[in-house]
């Protein structure tokens, strides 16, 4: 596991440190502390800034009485995400800025706020570029509601620079530690100057960030509603925020932000952030007994056998993370839809990944980018039974009467897999429940269950875009299926009843007649 060789040997050469500014333990300290905090903050960057000292404290009062979620609670969720992010970035140490800071060894140091990011391979990549400067400038992504791209030669931002310890010591550690500071030592005489022609930084202007307040706010005294605009248009906009492919690294930390933003306003439930490492997936891990899988056939070896025989034009997968399922498609039009996709299969070079939930690119773009009915769908996005039943519906309405939906993990191991609430590596949530749901709701499709490894696949044919019972009874399903008396996973699901193996013919040949049925009928 790891970096290969040849990065860890780059990094060798020149190791990098990660040095965060001062920053409040935002849930530990007094609430009086912080608000003292903010002032001192304010006076030290308000020659710069144009930020008066009681221009935070002001704001945390109103904000208080007007979001679910506190000032220095979404502080806090701030930093969570970026410490996350930072304990991610191989190869790195990181140091905190006190006067403590040790100036001996070699190296290169990166100053940064504690809810900026970086790119998880900044160390190897910087390393790859460095060339015995005594400091480099590199991209940084500016993620407010909308992602963009500041240019690279326009010097130092908040976190996009690097400095070499050598620096550090002749100039000591305060005329670098801001960015303002900083541009004038790397503009001054004789510093020697490189740039590193890739994002490698992020600065995070959420709504709570004290710029972004002042751009927002201006410095007159704050009103709630001005206040809740501001966040509001923020957890708007950025729903649909494109992200440029050389910051696609920041999808997964953006989109956290964006939940925070939205618990805020009372449209999410509060959740404790989940902590995740690099690959954005928070670590799961339950016992043996509750992660065992089984299965006659990998479902990527059956997907691809589905491909293959079904040679579709037109293919949409819900949830697509590392790419190897959407890599099974050669459809012309392929389009995989994920709001945190960290893609390292190589797709077919026409694929395209819109980085949305589900809903936003049904509400969105849906109509836009599907220029033909779809032919084959592979629902694996949010594991939950209201997730997967809209996703169905979508998908429908968009089908073609001789199109296949597939839906991953319906077939729940053991009950820890299949709880609402992740507990367990390998999980299903409820998804299981769609199976009962459309036999009951759409006796008129027609399903195959997979027995496939890990938790089983579910194929319908037979679809009808212009049917509308499932959307028609969307509350009362959800009424029947979620409510707490709602019947549990059965043993017969748990031991796969029904199931076919995915490795013998029948089910394609089926599958071909009943496609040929729709086809002779239209
Ligand atoms: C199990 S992974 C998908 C794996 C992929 N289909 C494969 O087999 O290689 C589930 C993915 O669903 C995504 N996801 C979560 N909620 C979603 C939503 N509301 N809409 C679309 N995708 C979602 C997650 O970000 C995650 O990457």
């Amino acid at each position: 596991m790891g970096l290969p060789l040849w990065r860890r040997l780059l990094a060798r050469r020149a190791p990098l440190r990660i040095v965060l500014r001062q920053s409040p333990d935002w849930r530990a300290t007094p609430h009086d502390e912080l608000l003292d905090g903010s002032r001192a903050f304010c006076r030290m960057v308000g020659a710069a800034t144009g930020l008066t000292e009681n221009f935070i404290s002001d704001i945390v009062a109103v904000w208080d009485a007007t979001f679910a979620l506190p000032y220095f609670g979404v502080r806090a969720r701030m930093k969570d995400i970026a410490q996350d992010n930072l304990a991610a970035v191989a190869g790195a140490t990181r140091v905190a800025c006190d006067p403590a800071l040790p100036l001996r060894g070699e190296g290169l140091d990166i100053f940064i706020d504690d809810d900026d990011w970086l790119h998880p391979e900044t160390a190897a990549l910087l390393a790859r570029h460095a060339r015995g400067a005594d400091g480099y400038v590199f991209g940084n992504v500016l993620c407010e509601s909308r992602i963009h791209l500041r240019p690279i030669e326009e010097g130092c931002y908040t976190n996009n620079y690097a400095v070499s310890r050598a620096q550090l010591r002749a100039r000591g550690v305060a005329s670098l530690t801001q960015h303002w500071d900083a541009h004038g030592v790397f503009h001054s005489v004789g510093f020697r100057r490189g740039q590193v022609p890739l994002y490698l930084s992020a600065t995070n202007k959420h709504p709570a960030s004290a710029m972004k307040l002042k751009d927002g706010l201006g410095l007159e005294p704050p009103d709630a509603a001005r206040l809740r605009r501001l966040v509001e248009a923020y957890v708007e906009q950025s729903a649909t925020a494109e992200v440029p492919p050389p910051a696609q690294w920041v999808a997964p930390y953006f989109e956290r932000v964006r939940a925070v933003f939205a618990q805020a306003l009372g449209r999410a439930p509060i959740a404790a952030n989940p902590r995740t490492p690099a690959s954005g997936v928070p670590l799961y891990r339950a016992s043996a007994a509750e992660e065992v899988v089984r299965g006659a056939e990998a479902y990527g070896a059956t997907l691809r056998r589905l491909h293959e025989r079904l040679r579709p034009q037109v293919y949409l997968e819900i949830g697509v993370r590392h790419g190897a399922s959407l890599a099974l498609s050669h459809a012309p039009l392929t389009l995989g839809v994920d709001p945190a996709p960290e893609v390292t299969h190589p797709l077919a070079p026409h694929a395209q990944v819109v980085v949305a939930t589900s809903d936003a690119f049904f509400a969105d773009t849906a109509s836009t980018l599907l220029r033909a009915p779809i032919e084959l769908a592979f629902i694996d996005g949010m594991h939950r039974f209201e997730f997967a039943l809209r996703d169905f519906i979508n998908v429908e309405r968009r089908a073609a009467r001789h199109g296949v939906v597939v839906f991953d993990d319906v077939l729940p191991n053991h009950p820890t897999q299949a709880l609402r609430e992740r507990r367990s590596g390998v999980w299903c949530g409820d998804v299981w429940k769609i199976l009962p749901c459309l036999r009951k709701y759409r006796p008129d499709l027609a399903l195959t269950l997979l027995d496939t490894h890990p938790s089983g696949l579910l194929l319908v044919a037979g679809l009808d875009p212009d049917k509308r019972t499932l959307s028609d009874n969307y509350e009362a399903i959800l009424a029947e299926f979620l409510n707490p008396d709602a019947p549990p996973l059965d043993e017969a699901t748990l031991a796969r009843d029904g199931a076919i193996a995915p490795t013998s013919p029948d089910w394609l040949d089926a599958l071909d007649a009943q496609r040929a049925r729709v086809t002779a009928r239209a």
